[in-house]
């Protein structure tokens, strides 16, 4: 029987397990021709002991470490921790590295023909095509930092405890550098580690949190909370969260509420403006393709970027005074806007180099920066960020939503019952790229050593967690057919090299 959140589910099978199928569904996508914007390592790349590509290194070949029919390229599905270079981010890099090389301090400041824009402006040249992809205001994003440290900068503006209200809200199996960060800050307000609230799954078996799980909590300790920090998409499950409905919900309660969306940006639509979404921060080298540790971005909502100047004094000592007087009184006159860590890159452009002590913070996000952002992670970003200009988020959402639909379908397809469940939610609007399969204890270790022999590259979560994550941009329904009997080959002598012993 078909069904209607996965159409692929309940195919006959002469059709859904055919390889022709597969290439169909590849050539039928407008898509598919993304994928050539970047370097798919073969399976050659990824055995050779060379640091670079193997096709150019024949002592790989010579030595027999690598065999000549290992030129086919690899199945890569690892974008939900590190995606693949493009193919333009050398060129783009190559320009910055002759630009320094050739202008030196004037590639700051200066445009130059088919040049990158000057480093001065490059944070700025990436806000609008960021924008698009979270769903904000350009003037709501920032280039900056790292994920942490953009959580830190931003708690440390959002989070500010009462002796009422000090509590923050995480979720139980949050990505261990959020559990640091969050209590890391209660200490920075001397507050104890009880002070953070964790939430849950209901069963042990299942790590699925339903909206009204999380809902009722933050309403429970409402009360008492001064900040919820979630994942807009779980690194684990791969639970995509009601984000719209999550912040409405913090709001009624008068809680402000971040989210960290490094598994998120780049992978669905997002909407953070409309959401009302107070803050966020994520990192762009996982779907976003930037490369590794590269530089993540930051989310501030317009309502709390504001900067206003204080209401100009009437008072009568005030027309009482000379003219110098009043400029000096204007000069110190108070700024308004949201208290935060400061830098010099947060204050305003047009002063900043006047090396003056009066901090006139952007208004926005770009307010919350603080060093100048490294030119070359911006330029990296810049080059993955192109390529999303070539299509758009929802386009992508589609090509996702039918490629992991595939993957679920397939994974469901194993003959009998199979030695693994698949912990993702079933629901693809829960859902972004990934899916995380939990193996039968035992499993792991030999369906992994069987799969990375054959080219195929994933994430595992020990001690039983495979993830699996068909990135849109490069990932095809080709890959996912090699994927499956490779996986379900390995899943087969995993268990008969367990004779048995694996736990029902
Ligand atoms: C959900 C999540 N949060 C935080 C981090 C930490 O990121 P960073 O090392 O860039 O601060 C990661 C890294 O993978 C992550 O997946």
């Amino acid at each position: 029987m078909s069904n209607p959140q996965n159409p692929f589910i309940g195919m006959r099978d002469e059709e859904l397990l055919c390889e022709d199928f597969a290439r169909r569904l590849d050539e039928q996508d407008l898509l598919t021709k993304l994928r050539k914007e970047f370097i798919i390592p073969t399976k050659a790349d990824l055995k050779s002991k060379r640091y670079g590509p193997a096709s150019t290194a024949s002592s790989d070949f010579a030595n027999g470490t690598v065999d000549s029919k290992d030129s086919e390229e690899s199945i890569y599905f690892c974008g939900n921790s590190l995606g693949l270079q493009p193919r333009r981010t050398r060129d783009y890099i190559n320009k910055y590295l002759d630009t320094w090389a050739a202008k030196g301090v004037f590639g700051h400041f200066k445009n130059f023909d088919e040049g990158l824009p000057p480093w001065l402006h490059i944070d700025d040249a990436v806000k609008e095509q960021t924008a698009k992809i979270v769903g904000a205001l350009p003037s709501e994003v920032v280039i900056m930092e790292t994920l942490t440290a953009n959580l830190h900068l931003l708690m440390s503006s959002f989070y500010k405890p009462t002796k009422d209200r000090y509590k923050i809200i995480i979720e139980g199996k949050a990505f261990p550098s959020d559990h640091y960060a969050a209590l890391s800050q209660l200490a920075h307000h001397s507050l104890p580690p009880s002070a953070l609230v964790t939430i849950s799954p209901l069963s042990l078996s299942t790590p699925y949190l339903t909206t009204e799980h999380i809902l009722s909590t933050i309403s429970q300790h409402a009360a008492s909370t001064a900040l919820v920090l979630l994942p807009g998409i779980q690194f684990y499950s791969g639970q995509f969260f009601d984000i719209r409905l999550i912040t409405h919900h913090c709001h009624l309660h008068g809680i402000t509420i971040g989210w960290d969306l490094a598994h998120a940006v780049g992978n669905v639509p997002l909407n953070l403006h409309a959401w009302n979404v107070d803050f966020a921060a994520w990192c762009n080298y996982k779907y976003m393709n930037g490369g590794p540790g590269v530089i993540g971005g930051a989310f501030v909502h317009q309502v709390h970027g504001t900067v206003s100047h204080a209401l100009p004094s009437t008072t009568s000592a005030a027309h009482n005074m000379s003219l110098d007087e009043q400029i000096t009184k204007e000069s110190e006159e108070q700024l308004i806007y949201r208290p935060r860590l400061s830098g010099w890159w947060g204050s305003d452009k047009s002063s900043r180099f006047h090396m003056e002590n009066t901090f006139v913070p952007i208004p926005g996000a770009s307010g919350f920066q603080l060093s100048n952002p490294s030119a070359l992670d911006i330029t990296s970003v810049m080059a993955s960020l192109d390529i999303f200009s070539l299509t758009s988020i929802e386009a992508l959402r589609e090509r996702s939503l039918r490629l992991t639909g595939y993957l679920e379908a397939r994974l469901l397809g194993w003959k009998g019952e199979p030695p693994y469940t698949i912990i993702t939610p079933s629901n693809p609007a829960e859902r972004g790229a990934q899916l995380s399969i939990l193996l039968k204890p035992g499993l792991l270790v030999n369906v992994l050593e069987y799969i990375e022999e054959r080219g195929v590259v994933v994430d595992e979560r020990k001690p039983d967690v495979l993830r699996v994550a068909p990135a849109p941009l490069y990932n095809s329904f080709w890959d996912i057919h090699r994927f499956i009997t490779i996986f379900h080959d390995a899943c087969k002598r995993a268990l008969d090299a367990s004779n048995g012993d694996v736990a029902a």
